[in-house]
């Protein structure tokens, strides 16, 4: 039997629903001091009024203040490292460092971010060597951190939040500036993840500014532009990375940078100088450029996906508006307003050879969808397989807005009801087609999926997907099998809402899954560490930051058998963590 506490704002469906299942199921009741109502039920009891309350059982739900503690609160850092108390047994040849990186400052002096995205970056390091594990952690010194300090207020526009330094003094002289410039000089707080050129290592986000850091001491080392390397505006923060240790990645080029553009482009492997003092970008090399569909809305991207011979870009209509874009602050709405997911449009499928740079010349397409994560994709017997997360709409965005994140759950998800899960879902698209390929029949002939792929009377492609899985984002995988035929993923659950609440490890041959939860955590990401010289796919652990709601429960560093995905050891930190997005594990 478990107790679960429900803040008293309750709206009057749901309060009405509790009195009946109070009546109904539950074995008693009181009314805690804190005039909050206290519900018992059994661990396996499912809320049974609302359908996407259905999904999590009464011990799932989070109370407003439990959700501000995790999402809203200001996070402080941890510069010298502590030594965390482990149980249970680290395995001796994980020797290394798990960098992440998220939002960590939500408020400076009385002002305060709008959107969880905005948050000023906090980066944490987990090392682990000879079975112990030290943690440390420090905002990033960007010069938007640096600004917002000296000022002790926000003073630097962040995505969901426009700021006007002076808004008394002369508004329309800045505006008329900020025009000239058509598209604004992004805030430098790289907050989504850690990214390696050469040698060195980056806290990323999606514009023109990436800031170098020491991977040991977390010292912001200083900023890069893209600008000044490669003509850019935007650039993603998942990059990938071959065999030989050469970075791709991709960006846009929107105006005042010649023609607009999606860019693809490399950076070698050997390109950091002994001091780290040069940056890597200096001998970056663009592999091709894709021009817009539209040359006023470019696609917005996250990520994309990269075979052993090709890259992937999903040209999703879900779209920038570059005038709004260049007028927004002129306008006084935030730059997040500026995107806007077309549910009339296609999807299209761009795939170019790495090598030569030039895009395959059939037109594949699908219906309307929102991606933001690719988890792999591979060649296979004459076809491109890339396995995505996908959303029917962009509401997601619009979910974690500050406002949004700390609502209690049964709030959240009614007040949400656009709320769409992420579907992780396989497109297919058949390489070895022509002109004279069959019209309207499957050219899929892959066994192992019923995604499918149909000529046009014009030639283009239409690709229907096979869905692998619901309710997983943040996937991840062993690295080693990127760009090949590979058979796990891994993942944080989200259901009735963003908050991640258990990890799962997903076979995407037997299409089922294995869970790790603990009641009132919050997991990161999981990132999956090989065991040496493993051949087996899931031979290895799988490492995830944990927060907790219960003041009982420290945050902990949780490693997981990713074969048979229960917990080996858990690295208890005896300081405060915060919930963050992205990483990467150096190995020593
Ligand atoms: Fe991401």
């Amino acid at each position: 039997m478990r107790c679960i506490q429900l803040g008293v704002c309750l709206a009057p469906p749901i309060l009405t629903y509790f009195m009946r299942q109070l009546k109904s199921t539950a074995r008693g009741y009181v009314i805690h001091p804190l005039r909050r109502v206290c519900v018992v039920t059994h661990d396996d009891e499912h809320v049974e009024d609302d359908s996407r309350l259905q999904k999590l059982s009464c011990r799932q739900l989070r109370t407003q203040t439990e959700m501000e503690a995790i999402f809203a609160k200001n996070g402080s850092e941890t510069p010298e490292p502590v030594e965390a108390e482990v149980r249970g047994s680290i395995p001796s040849w994980l020797q290394g460092t798990l960098l992440r990186n998220g939002p960590g400052l939500f408020s400076v002096g009385n002002s305060q971010y709008n959107h969880w995205f905005d948050g000023l970056s906090l980066i944490h390091s987990f090392t682990f060597r000879n079975g112990e594990v030290t943690y440390r952690s420090k905002f990033l010194r960007s010069e938007t951190y640096k600004k917002n300090c000296t000022s002790n207020r926000i003073v630097v526009s962040e995505f969901g939040t426009m700021v006007y330094p002076d808004p008394c003094k002369n508004i329309f002289s800045r505006a008329f500036t900020h025009l000239c410039n058509a598209i604004p000089d992004f805030t430098d707080n790289n907050l989504i993840n850690i990214i390696r050129y050469g040698k060195d290592y980056y806290a990323s986000s999606e514009i023109n500014y990436i800031n170098q850091i020491d991977p040991v001491t977390l010292e912001t080392v200083g900023r890069v532009n893209y600008r000044n390397h490669i003509a850019l505006n935007l650039a993603t923060a998942h990059p990938h990375y071959d065999e030989e240790g050469n970075t791709y990645n991709m960006g846009t080029a929107l105006i005042g940078l010649g023609l607009p553009k999606y860019v693809i482009f490399k950076i070698p492997a050997e390109t950091s100088d002994k001091g780290h003092k040069k940056p890597a970008l200096r001998k970056v090399q663009q592999i091709c450029s894709i021009p817009f569909r539209s040359t006023m809305f470019p696609s917005y991207f996250h990520s994309f996906g990269m075979t052993e011979n090709y890259i992937v870009f999903v040209e999703q209509p879900f779209k920038l508006d570059i005038i709004k874009l260049a007028t927004a602050y002129f306008r006084g709405v935030t730059w997040g307003s500026c995107l806007k997911f077309d549910k009339d449009d296609a999807t299209f499928f761009h795939i170019i050879n790495r090598t030569t740079g030039k895009a395959v010349s059939t037109r594949f397409y699908g219906d309307a969808l929102v991606v933001f994560h690719h988890i792999n994709a591979y060649e296979d017997d004459g076809h491109l397989v890339c396995d995505l997360i996908t959303y029917s709409d962009s509401s997601l965005y619009d979910m974690f807005y500050i406002r949004n994140v700390k609502q209690d759950t049964s709030n959240f998800v009614q007040s949400n009801q656009s709320f769409c899960p992420p579907v992780c879902k396989r497109f297919v698209f058949p390489l070895n087609v022509n002109k004279d390929s069959p019209r309207g029949s499957n050219l899929v002939t892959l066994t192992d999926t019923t995604a499918q792929a149909a000529m046009q009377e014009d030639g283009s492609i239409y690709c229907q997907p096979d869905t692998l899985f619901e309710g997983l984002e943040l996937p991840g995988i062993n690295y080693k099998f990127n760009s090949k035929k590979y058979r796990f993923f891994y993942g944080s659950r989200v259901e009735v809402s963003p908050h991640p609440y258990k990890l799962a490890k997903i076979d995407v041959v037997t299409r089922k899954h294995l869970e790790w939860k603990q009641e009132l955590c919050f997991p990161s990401e999981p990132v999956f560490v090989a065991s040496p010289g493993a051949d087996e796919e899931d031979d290895g652990v799988i490492l995830s930051s944990v927060i907790s709601s219960d003041p009982k429960v420290s945050p902990f560093m949780l490693i997981l058998d990713a074969k048979t995905f229960t917990e080996i050891a858990r690295a208890s930190i005896p300081t405060s963590v915060h919930l963050d997005l992205h990483g990467l594990f150096i190995p020593d």
